[in-house]
């Protein structure tokens, strides 16, 4: 399976922080916002990834990442020349894709949860048509909606829905059988000028291939779409972290734990990053170094 992390957009909604910035590298706490969606498509067990941004902001997720070796994983990085929407990323990664399967997920989404890696390896390995990933919140007509029936099959999927049918939200996370890249080919704009994501899962939801796992109570999820969800996101990463000692969506961990690094690599990982960072430290204490 092939991972995209798509990262473009004009952030309006988040205007001046997003002026100049791309708003997928803005901080959640103690690191760059990309690495949380790297990080899920990481613990899914991920290495071949494409990351999707604006002509403006290419270049410095490049110098952020590189080619991904020094994580052990391959990193390939594509244009979206202006936001047409969110299937459009099946349209650019085509090649990238080839006649693989695919996970896309939005650069501005957070997953946090003990399961989640085991979920989404579990979910890869079964996946027929699409396989979208929920969670409950108080507020579903910000989101794509969904209803499902007893089997997680979804029976009716609305974006943004005045009277949502449901609390459960459609996370931006999706997986893919490659058929899906011939539909997001042959998809119209909405009456907002873009293809909708929403209408590329209806295709599936029609034919019965379209599911929907919860991902349940005891995971968080963030869109940090707003000032407010970026400062909650940001609060919540520190105070997770500062409790436990740990770090949450640290890649160079990840890549240690998933074995994509070794522990040489791990403390030169560590040393780039530089011990006068608490996070630097951090990795070197896992190296041992
Ligand atoms: O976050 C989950 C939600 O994401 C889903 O519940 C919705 O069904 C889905 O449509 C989407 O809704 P949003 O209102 O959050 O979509 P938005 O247009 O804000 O785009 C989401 C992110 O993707 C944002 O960071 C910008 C980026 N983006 C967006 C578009 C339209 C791109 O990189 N390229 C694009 O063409």
């Amino acid at each position: 399976m092939r991972g995209i992390i798509l990262a473009g957009g004009s952030g309006t909604r988040l205007r001046p922080l997003t002026s100049v910035h791309s708003k997928q590298l803005l901080p959640v706490y103690d690191k760059p916002m990309i690495y949380y969606p790297l990080s899920v498509l990481m613990q899914a067990g991920i290495r071949e990834i494409l990351i999707i941004s604006t002509p403006e902001h290419l270049d410095v997720y490049r110098s952020l990442l590189g080619d991904g070796r020094r994580l052990g994983v391959s990193i390939a990085y594509a244009v979206q020349d202006a936001p047409k929407g969110l299937p459009e990323a099946l349209v650019i990664g085509r090649e990238f894709i080839g006649d693989q399967k695919v996970c896309l997920i939005l650069g501005d989404n957070i997953f946090y949860g003990h399961r989640l890696p085991d979920m989404l390896r579990e979910e890869a390995g079964r996946l027929s048509g699409c396989t979208l990933f929920g969670y409950q919140v108080s507020d579903p007509e910000r989101y794509g909606v969904a209803s499902v029936d007893d089997e997680g099959r979804i029976v009716s999927l609305e974006e943004k829905p005045a009277e949502p049918r449901s609390n459960l939200a459609v996370t931006g996370l999706y997986m893919y059988d490659n058929e899906a890249l011939d539909r997001a080919a042959q998809l119209e704009p909405s009456a907002r000028g873009e293809l909708e994501i929403t209408d590329l899962n209806l295709t599936f939801v029609r034919e019965g291939r379209a599911r929907l796992v919860n991902l349940g109570r005891g995971s968080a999820w963030f869109d940090t779409g707003t000032h407010d969800s970026l400062l909650e996101a940001s609060m919540f990463v520190q105070v997770l972290e500062k409790r436990q000692g740990i770090r949450i969506s640290c890649l160079e961990e990840i890549a240690y734990r998933m074995g994509f690094v070794g522990k040489e690599q791990l403390a030169l990982l560590g040393k780039e990053l530089s011990e006068s960072s608490s996070y630097g430290r951090y990795v070197l204490d896992l190296a041992g170094a």
